[in-house]
């Protein structure tokens, strides 16, 4: 309990006064914590025998930033702004104590004191603009006249916190101490106050505020940023620093903060934040539920994911083994993750020497029994049910009592797989995303029999491994895959009624894709889906044209696409536009204009039908974990906050009154709006209802 009110102390050390925050779990500035720190500043200001004040905070980390659940609520005084205009203008040193993450308005906070210490694993950093807004505490203006506009620039762009190394050597901060940090900054303030230096806040400093190469590098940043609202403004803030008096330019970032605030693409992008982190609250677990403790972990196979998957351990300081068949394979598998962790170093992504610590920690064999000490075994092998069966019958007896038995199918049915173990509870499926040692998203798909503690270890070891866990029931192709599928179809039948692959690439990555649905399907190769409907005896009257004529994708120079050597640049190919109108012309298909609006329509409403199928059956538990899916694995715009987010935006009446219609005019009763959609709808309500 402090002696200011519940989240703030305030305690007397001779002269250094020190105000602690203590707001579990990051220390979020609420309202609470806003007017304990005012409180504290007004009686310190005038207390003749205090010299200096620390402002630090207890529990795992300085002020991570403002009280997200506050925003879009009425403002409560005194504001942060405010809560900082005293702080910068206190007669007396004011040194900040970092540890944990000082991060958006608590890093502002630092910037506005007149020292700043921080403890070698602190980290410090902007990240509003994932949140789809700029710092609104002054950082726009105080962090350039720090270190310059253009790496403050970069800072405020990306978004990413920087190491207290990196501060100390931007001038960030002033001193790494060791052990407690506030004992270290209470020794740092007896020095500034015997030192007797005057006072530098930084908003007088301008000596680094350079315009020179600034339009550059704000060009190089927000480049590939489209669409977004916040870089931009965040651009605009940034120059204000260099080109207006400190106190206008601030003016104007509250102003650019506030209509950001009250912006769709800020409501989405928080909407993610908090689906993200309620995803990782999975019903059916029971309060108190403790994950099993993962000390190693084992990968079978070391094709495409598996290598992945073991770079992902190695990546968290897991010990790891892969198993294959043979020699020559395991040694394929090592080299290409050798060969993928030269490349992040070739281009300063990873120290030489971290990565042969990682390294280290892959070891390979090429029996089954070498999982024997493993306590998360994660299978990759070959799609095929029956080899699976065996690997996990084989499995059953090697795997240490407990181990969790994870498949990384990405269709086959995960209780069948279980099925095969006589300990089914301990069987689960974890789904990674290719590349697996990039992308964020896990589906971990939970059997009818999985432990609720065997799930919780998953959970667990996802976020520990960096990934996006969210949990999903048992069905062909989970969440994101079945959904992707009907977006497929409807592709291939934009391409049949007038479409062209370029067409609806750009309208797909106009909406905010990265990719668009072809150059995708380039990239993973054409011929793997053609050899599974071959032996399914099924035909895809455009993409198996272009198969039988050898366009693989991207491996063989042309697909949807063609490709100039040694590009992955998606060109428009004259014989790929033949195949199709050919295709439309033996289906009977007549050709017409379709335009970047349905193509938009076609792309997005069928997903979100089948989505709303998935909730139906329980197969994903909430329309936010579907968002989540899909911003992690799949690139959706996250300033449109996940397909089930966007279709409530839009209004559900709306996608049934399309998704009726395509389905009247194609006749593919699959794309009638979902039972969910209509009730809903109905009831003029929303998913999120
Ligand atoms: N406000 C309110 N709640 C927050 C919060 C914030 N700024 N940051 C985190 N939380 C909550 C989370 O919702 C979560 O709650 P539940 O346990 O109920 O789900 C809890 O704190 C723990 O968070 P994490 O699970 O994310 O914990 P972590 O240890 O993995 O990560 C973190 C910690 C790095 C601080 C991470 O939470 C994070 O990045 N937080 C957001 C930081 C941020 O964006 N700050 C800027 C805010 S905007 C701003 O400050 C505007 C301004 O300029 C004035
Ligand atoms: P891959 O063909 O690249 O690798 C499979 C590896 O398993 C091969 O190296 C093979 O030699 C090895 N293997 C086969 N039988 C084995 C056994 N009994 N013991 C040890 N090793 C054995 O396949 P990929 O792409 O890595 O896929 C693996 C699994 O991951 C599949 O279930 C696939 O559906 C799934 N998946 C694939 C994704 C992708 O984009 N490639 C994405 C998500 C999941």
């Amino acid at each position: 309990m402090g002696s200011i009110n519940a989240s703030v102390d305030l305690r007397r050390d001779g002269e250094i006064a020190i105000v602690t925050s203590d707001n579990p779990p990051v220390n979020a500035l609420k309202h609470e914590v806003r007017a304990g720190l005012a409180e504290v500043l007004r009686q310190i200001r005038d207390e003749a025998a205090i010299k200096a004040l620390v402002v630090a905070c207890a529990g795992r980390t300085f002020f991570a930033g403002a009280d997200i659940t506050e925003f879009g609520k009425p403002p409560q005084a005194p504001g942060l702004g405010e809560v900082i205009v005293a702080i910068e203008a206190m007669p007396k040193p004011v040194v900040a104590a970092l540890h944990g993450t000082a991060l958006g308005g608590g890093f502002e906070l630092a910037l506005a004191c007149h020292f700043r210490v921080a403890v070698a694993a602190a980290r410090v950093g902007l990240p509003e603009v994932k949140l789809g807004l700029l710092p609104g505490a002054g950082g726009t203006q105080r962090l350039p006249r720090l270190i310059g506009p253009e790496k403050a620039l970069k800072m405020i762009v990306t978004g990413d916190p920087i190491e207290a190394r990196e501060a100390l050597t931007d001038g960030i901060i002033d001193q790494i101490v060791e052990g407690d940090p506030i004992a270290g900054a209470v020794g740092f303030a007896r020095r500034v106050v015997a030192e007797n230096r005057p006072l530098r806040r930084v908003r007088d400093r301008d000596d680094r505020l350079v315009a020179e190469g600034f339009a550059d590098a704000a060009e190089t940043l927000t480049r590939r940023l489209r669409g977004r609202e916040a870089p931009a403004a965040c651009v605009e803030a940034v120059r204000n620093a260099i080109v207006l008096p400190f106190d206008e330019g601030l003016k104007r970032e509250g102003e650019l903060f506030r209509e950001l605030m009250a912006g769709d693409q800020s409501k989405a992008q928080r909407h993610i934040f908090f689906a993200e982190r309620e995803a990782a609250r999975v019903p059916g677990i029971p309060e108190g539920t403790k994950p099993r403790p993962i000390a190693t972990g084992a990968v079978i196979g070391a094709g495409t994911m598996g290598g992945g998957i073991a770079m992902c351990f190695a990546n968290a300081g897991i010990p790891v083994t892969i198993v294959e068949t043979g020699r020559d394979l395991l040694q394929r598998g090592l080299d290409r993750v050798a060969a993928n962790y030269r490349t992040t170093v070739s281009r300063g992504g990873l120290a030489a020497d971290e990565m042969e610590r990682r390294m280290a920690l892959i070891r390979g064999g090429t029996e089954l029994d070498a999982v024997a000490g493993a306590d998360f075994v994660i299978e990759a092998v070959f799609e095929e049910m029956d080899l699976k069966k065996r690997v996990f019958a084989d499995l059953d007896g090697l795997a240490k009592a407990g181990a969790v038995l994870a498949t990384n199918t990405s269709t086959l049915d995960v209780d069948e797989i279980a099925r095969a173990t006589k300990r089914p509870q301990d069987v689960l499926g974890t789904h990674f995303f290719s590349p697996a040692n990039v992308m964020r998203l896990l589906e971990i798909v939970r059997g009818a029999a999985t432990a609720p503690d065997a799930l919780a270890t998953a959970i667990a070891l996802g976020r520990r491994l960096a990934k996006v866990p969210v949990t999903v029931g048992v069905c062909y192709g989970f969440v994101g895959n079945r959904m992707l599928a009907r977006r497929s179809v409807e592709a291939e039948r934009l391409l049949l009624e007038g479409a062209l692959p370029q067409e609806v690439d750009a309208a797909v990555t106009g909406f905010g894709f990265p990719m668009g649905p072809f150059a995708m399907a380039d990239m993973a190769g054409l011929d793997v889906g053609w050899r599974i409907r071959k032996g399914r005896g099924e035909r895809n009257e455009i993409e198996d044209a272009l198969c039988e004529a050898g366009h693989f994708g991207q491996k063989t120079g042309k697909g949807y696409f063609c490709y100039e050597a040694r590009s992955r640049t998606p060109l428009p190919d004259p014989e790929v536009e033949r195949t199709i109108l050919d295709a439309s012309a033996r289906l009977g298909v007549a050709r017409r204009t379709i335009t970047p609006e349905e193509i938009v329509e076609r792309m997005v409403y069928p997903m979100v039908n089948e989505g709303a199928r998935i909730l139906e059956e329980g197969i994903a538990t909430r329309p936010g974990d579907i968002d989540v899916i899909w911003v992690y694995g799949y690139g959706w715009p996250v300033w449109r906050g996940g397909p089930m987010y966007y279709a409530d935006r839009l209004g559900l009446a709306h996608i049934r009154d399309r998704l009726t219609l395509y389905a009247e005019r194609s006749g593919d009763e699959t794309l009638r709006p979902a039972t969910r959609i209509s009730r809903l709808a109905a009831e003029g309500r929303g998913f999120a209802s």
